[in-house]
């Protein structure tokens, strides 16, 4: 066991933050839940390859969303077909009869065979250890919809009725059912509405309260599979309100609220029942453009860093804000910290980089633009993030081995939601990923990075325009024992 940890622990580009699976193929997070003290992660799986290809459910579980246990896998594809995406719910008052009038998990998911989709359940009463599926499955029968899958359900506490939404082609279709077993349709919502160029998958729908103003909203969260903000896959969000069977939102028609600017933010999910109302979020670090061709072995993919989410106004509108679990900070030691200092036009400010995974925090006041660059030395490859006036952007054209796809590599541009000469960055970077969080979360990019192996790495604070005043660099480490 401790010989196999040190393994993982030193094979190339091997997370240590980030959940990874222990080998082969994954894809989404699934059935996302806390149960009796116990966050459960499920997740697309292929146990054979490290391609995309047979869906199983894989599984792990964690009491601090960062160190996790793997465990066998849950659900098998059978002569209904693969297993695609779903949650899972905890059936408090046994609204379904399988738990003898106790609780238990129940999970809905897809069940795809060639281009038939449908819906189907899974039960379990031994803390998801392992499950039956329904005799009476598929719960849902297809209704002539192509892409109609990724089931999301949820309690509604105010129709005192469990409400499910799902994604189909370019809308989500929301259902509601007494007991998990009959489903009845509800509403729709989205044709036309956001971004619309690719097929909405993975839906996810929950309450957030205002930072500042306590006031509830609901939040509507939807994977595009191409059209995504730095180009292919995407998560956008929607802000309005739920009545447990119409989503009305708040936004215009073809006003676009992405959840991340990087371009491995996927598929992202919300986990079920977490205590004090907290909402928090995870996502396949990965994007449907190159996923298949990521060169890690012997795993391929990652899950983001779980994300507690809160709302927030920025210029006059609602916001969707995000910031790593709190439990990251249990794990922190400080590295290294310089204060007060200016960087003029076209220089920089060189710092010995720790070993991932570290965060780094800068605080900066700039005249016109400035750049953080990771993973950087003589070499002259690295991974840059910069701000100039209203622009954020990100670069990563020089990592070791990009030439597996050439969407890759680029430098990404984005609008910035507020425009102030004043940022603050907070860095999270892992052996193979770089996550950005802008002015206290307001702002997510989360992109993977195949760092060169090189002995010195250096972060660089540049000024590319104008002076650069720097309040504050502040360089963490973290250990979670794996
Ligand atoms: C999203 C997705 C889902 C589907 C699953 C199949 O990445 O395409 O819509 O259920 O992956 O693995």
């Amino acid at each position: 066991m401790e010989k196999n940890k040190e393994l993982v622990k030193t094979e190339k580009y091997r997370p240590h933050l980030h959940f990874t699976p222990q080998e082969m193929w994954m894809n989404d997070p699934n059935g996302l839940v806390y149960f009796e003290g116990e966050y459960h992660l499920f997740y697309q799986y292929h146990p054979q390859n490290k391609k995309w290809g047979p869906m199983h459910w894989g599984h792990a579980v964690s009491k601090d969303l960062l160190k996790w246990q793997h465990l066998p896998i849950a659900l098998y594809p059978d002569e209904l077909g693969y297993i695609f995406s779903g949650s899972v719910v905890v059936d408090w008052e046994d609204t379904s009869g399988f738990f003898d009038g106790g609780h238990g998990l129940i999970a809905m998911f897809t069940h795809a065979k060639e281009e038939l989709q449908r819906q189907s359940i899974a039960y379990s009463k031994d803390q998801g250890r392992t499950w039956k599926k329904y005799e009476g499955n598929p719960v849902i029968e297809n209704p002539n919809i192509q892409d109609f899958r990724d089931p999301k359900v949820i309690w509604h506490e105010a129709s005192r009725q469990w409400a499910m939404v799902l994604a189909a082609g370019k809308k989500v279709i929301f259902y509601t059912s007494p007991d998990l077993k009959s489903w009845s349709l509800a509403s729709e919502f989205g044709e036309g509405w956001g971004a619309q160029e690719g097929t909405w998958e993975c839906p996810d729908i929950f309450p957030l309260q205002h930072q500042t103003t306590g006031e509830q909203k609901w939040v509507l969260q939807i994977g595009i599979d191409a059209g995504g903000p730095a180009g292919g896959s995407g998560t956008q969000y929607f802000i309005g309100d739920f009545d447990g069977k119409t989503f009305s939102p708040e936004q215009r028609k073809h006003e676009i609220y992405w959840l991340d600017l990087g371009k491995d933010f996927y598929a992202a999910q919300s986990f079920s029942d977490v205590p004090d109302e907290q909402r928090i979020v995870l996502a396949w670090m990965s994007n449907w453009q190159y996923a298949n061709e990521v060169p890690t072995h012997p795993w391929r993919s990652a899950m983001s860093i779980p994300r507690e989410l809160s709302l927030q106004t920025i210029d006059g509108e609602d916001r969707v804000i995000q910031t790593p679990v709190k439990t990251l900070e249990e794990n922190k030691e400080s590295f290294h910290s310089l204060s007060s200092f200016e960087v003029e036009q076209g220089e920089e400010v060189e710092i010995r980089q720790p070993r991932a995974p570290f965060r780094v925090i800068v605080e900066v006041e700039y005249e016109a633009g400035f750049e953080v660059q990771l993973f950087a030395g003589e070499d002259g490859k690295k991974f840059s993030i910069g701000l100039n006036g209203k622009e954020v952007y990100f670069e990563r054209d020089f990592g070791e081995e990009t030439s597996f796809s050439s969407d890759f590599t680029g430098r990404f541009h984005q609008q910035l939601l507020s425009s102030t000469k004043k940022a603050k960055l907070s860095i999270l970077c892992d052996e193979s990923s770089v996550e950005v969080f802008l002015n206290e979360g307001e702002t997510a990019l989360t992109n993977l990075y195949l760092p060169v192996q090189k002995t010195e790495q250096q972060i660089n604070v540049r000024s590319t325009d104008g002076k650069t005043l720097v309040h504050s660099i502040h360089i963490d480490r973290f250990d979670i024992n794996r």
